[in-house]
């Protein structure tokens, strides 16, 4: 089966890891300003403020034109979304999506962040996505198939209710943002070949409150739920290790239960 999945040594996997863990900080470090008020616009300045101090390179800006410093989507907005006008406002939950390049190796994370007093609902659509990504992160292990990374975070997310997009999936990152292989959010229809160590894997869980359907709009980036449901989108860059995934892109996580006052 595919040969086409990169294999990192130790010494590139340490070089992935400081690009994760400068996206991983820039995330952390954004999360204080995403407060009632604030602009998306704003949050992409600010984004831009950190990058230049990071002294790092920028994965998305300019990746086929896109013109943002991240990715920045509120509410309806599933991902891709760009910094404008959008004002945040109490009860908004707003997905931060950001990677940086360090000596040529790419990191890329993203989490969604609850502003204020968020309704129930939304924030157990934050805690289950956010769960979601770990059930998975910890089937990215030595011999395992890859569908069961994929499957663990449908399963896991199927019970709840909640939409999983199809539209966008995870993927491998290392020298590019984008490498083989490709990682749906629910269990292929199709064999997938085992992991070996040293693979890297972007996982990005995408889940609704509605239904998994999306449409982009006229900026030609912004998926936006095509029922207008909330979504909420968190993302490691893993490599897969003999117990389960390495998060390279380690930070503190924000959507336990506790954290939320919420129980699964
Ligand atoms: N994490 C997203 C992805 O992997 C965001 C990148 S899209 C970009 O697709 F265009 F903004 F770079
Ligand atoms: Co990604």
């Amino acid at each position: 089966m595919s040969t086409k999945i990169p294999v990192r040594n130790p010494n590139e996997i340490s070089k992935l890891r400081k690009a994760g863990e400068v996206s991983a900080r820039i995330l952390m470090e954004l999360m204080p300003i995403i407060k009632p008020g604030i602009t998306t616009k704003e949050i992409d300045d600010y984004a831009r403020e950190l990058f230049q101090r990071e002294g790092c390179g920028n994965a998305f800006y300019g990746y086929y034109g896109y013109p943002g410093q991240l990715c920045i989507s509120v509410n309806e907005e599933v991902v891709h979304g760009i910094g404008g006008s959008r004002v945040i406002h109490d009860g908004d939950i707003v997905s931060l999506d950001a990677g940086a390049i360090v000596d040529g190796w790419y990191g890329d994370n993203a989490m969604t962040v609850a502003v204020g007093n968020v309704s129930e609902e939304a924030r157990r659509l934050l805690a289950v996505t956010e769960e979601s990504l770990f059930r998975a992160i910890e089937q990215a292990k030595q011999g395992t198939p890859l569908s069961e990374v994929c499957a663990a975070v449908e399963d896991f997310v199927r019970p709840y209710g909640f939409g999983i997009v199809r539209e966008y999936v995870g993927h491998g990152v290392g020298r590019k943002l984008h490498e083989e292989p490709q990682i749906p959010n629910y269990r292929p229809n199709y064999p997938m070949p085992r992991l070996k160590r040293g693979m890297i894997l972007a996982i990005e869980p995408m889940i609704t409150l509605g239904g998994c359907r999306v449409k982009v709009l006229d900026d030609n980036w912004t998926a936006v739920t095509a029922d207008g449901s909330w979504a909420a989108h968190f993302e490691h860059t893993v490599a897969v290790g003999s117990h389960g995934g390495e998060i390279l892109t380690e930070r503190p996580r924000i959507a336990l239960p506790d954290q939320l006052g919420i129980s699964l």
